[in-house]
């Protein structure tokens, strides 16, 4: 059985700056993994070296079949010190821009993925009433000077994920989707350290992923809004948005009222901010049970992928669905995936993931593109170089890259807009 994609859909993978570049030195997560005490299990290091070898990593990617890359500029490089711009970072990312179009992949450009400049620190971070401004002028620049190669843009990676995590820590002890670990949330020796670093004191340290609570949301909210103003206000058919981290909340009898709760925490507060939007990134991995007495582990005989969190590709549609039924916005999956070293599973998973995709465009609604996360194995923030979610392993030792079976099927499906359900 065969079914058919939208012509001009989106097929692609993601990275992120601070997890495929390398020595990012100049942002707060550099800083984190350096601290004593720190929670990361490894240093980034030089990561896959993406910041040199991205002319050779585009070109696979468009040489797999794919059309579509979204990737990430890096703030902390782009502004080092406040209101100091470094105008060889935006060569480097027109550079980036231009390989994409040389190979025909259409960009999609993340502005901030959870990595802030360290001096953001100083003023206040993300608790801060000025770092919406702040943002926003970073957002500016960026687009005054290649805004025009820009035709996709997310301002900001899942806004709602500090959310998320919040829940997660307080209700049990499993691992969420982007690797922090639960024990360390709260410890505050790293983070003094990582203050200190950053040239203040732990009441003004405020990092992205802290960011949930109502005056830290309000702030996250009131940064999408005036960045996608300036952005409009430079390029106004620029495609403006911003991606959500989205778990299928379910429940078991009982666990109805839990449910909708864990839901309505990590979607409404957003919403209003969003409305204006082009289009919404939507990002999932796998689905939460609830039931009576709040969050349930996965079952004793379910299948857990590296993350600790359950194998459940069928966790897409129903997000999918859920989110159409309130949002009149046109969606792009902008991050779905799984950490495992068993290839064949990724190539199920993305399998089931876009039958679920394929019956909500059925169904009539407007999906714009299927991103997956990830291109390359990479830097999984906490937990290091340890999980594997790429499409292309990386060797570290030597950086070489292989392209896995998952990014030929992924890459077969993408040149014939089309999935086979049934051959591998
Ligand atoms: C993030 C990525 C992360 C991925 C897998 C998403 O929450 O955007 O940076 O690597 O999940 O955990």
């Amino acid at each position: 059985m065969k079914s058919l994609f939208p012509d001009q859909f989106m097929w692609g993978s993601a990275t992120a700056a601070h997890q495929v570049e390398g020595n990012n030195l100049n942002s707060d997560v550099w800083v984190e993994e350096h601290a004593e005490g720190s929670p990361y299990k490894d240093k980034s290091g030089d990561a896959i070296d993406h910041y040199q070898r991205y002319r050779e990593d585009i070109a696979l990617l468009a040489g797999m079949g794919l059309n579509t890359y979204r990737f990430s500029i890096e703030w902390a490089r782009v502004e080092p010190e406040p209101g100091d711009y470094s105008y060889a970072v935006i060569e480097h990312y027109r550079d980036v821009l231009k390989a994409c179009y040389e190979h025909g992949l259409t960009p999609v450009v993340t502005l901030h993925h959870f990595t802030s400049p360290r001096w953001l620190m100083r003023f206040g971070g993300w608790a801060s009433s000025e770092t919406p401004a702040r943002f926003a002028n970073y957002c500016k620049f960026v687009f005054e000077e290649i805004g025009e190669l820009i035709p996709y843009v997310q301002t900001m990676n899942e806004v709602n994920l500090p959310v998320l995590l919040k829940g997660l820590f307080t209700k049990m002890n499993i691992v969420p989707p982007v690797g922090i670990d639960a024990s360390y949330w709260t410890a505050p020796k790293w983070r003094e350290v990582s203050a200190e670093q950053c040239g203040t004191t732990m009441d003004r340290y405020f990092t992205f992923h802290m960011a949930s609570d109502d005056n830290s949301i309000r702030i996250v909210n009131e940064a999408h809004i005036l960045a996608r103003a300036a952005i409009k206000a430079i390029r106004p058919d620029a495609k403006v948005g911003l991606s959500m981290a989205l778990s299928d909340m379910q429940s078991i009898p009982g666990g109805e009222e839990n449910a909708q709760e864990a839901w309505d925490a990590i979607f409404q507060p957003y919403l209003a901010a969003i409305q204006e939007d082009d289009f919404f990134g939507l990002q999932n991995y796998t689905r939460e049970v609830y039931g009576a007495e709040g969050q349930l582990p996965p079952a004793m005989d379910a299948e857990l992928t590296q993350m600790g969190y359950e194998y459940y590709p069928e966790a897409l549609e129903n997000v999918i669905r859920r989110v159409a039924s309130v949002l009149k916005l046109p969606i792009l999956i902008s991050e779905n995936g799984i950490a495992t070293d068993n290839d064949a599973r990724r190539i199920e998973f993305i399998r089931s993931a876009l039958s679920g995709v394929q019956s909500c465009i059925a169904d009539g609604i407007d999906i714009r593109g299927y991103l997956y996360w990830s291109a390359f194995d990479n830097f999984e923030w906490q937990f290091g170089y340890s999980k594997t979610f790429g499409i292309i392993g990386v060797n570290r030792a030597t950086q070489e890259r292989t392209i896995k079976e998952s990014g030929n099927f992924l890459g077969r499906i993408a040149k014939n807009n089309e999935i086979d359900l049934t051959i591998s």
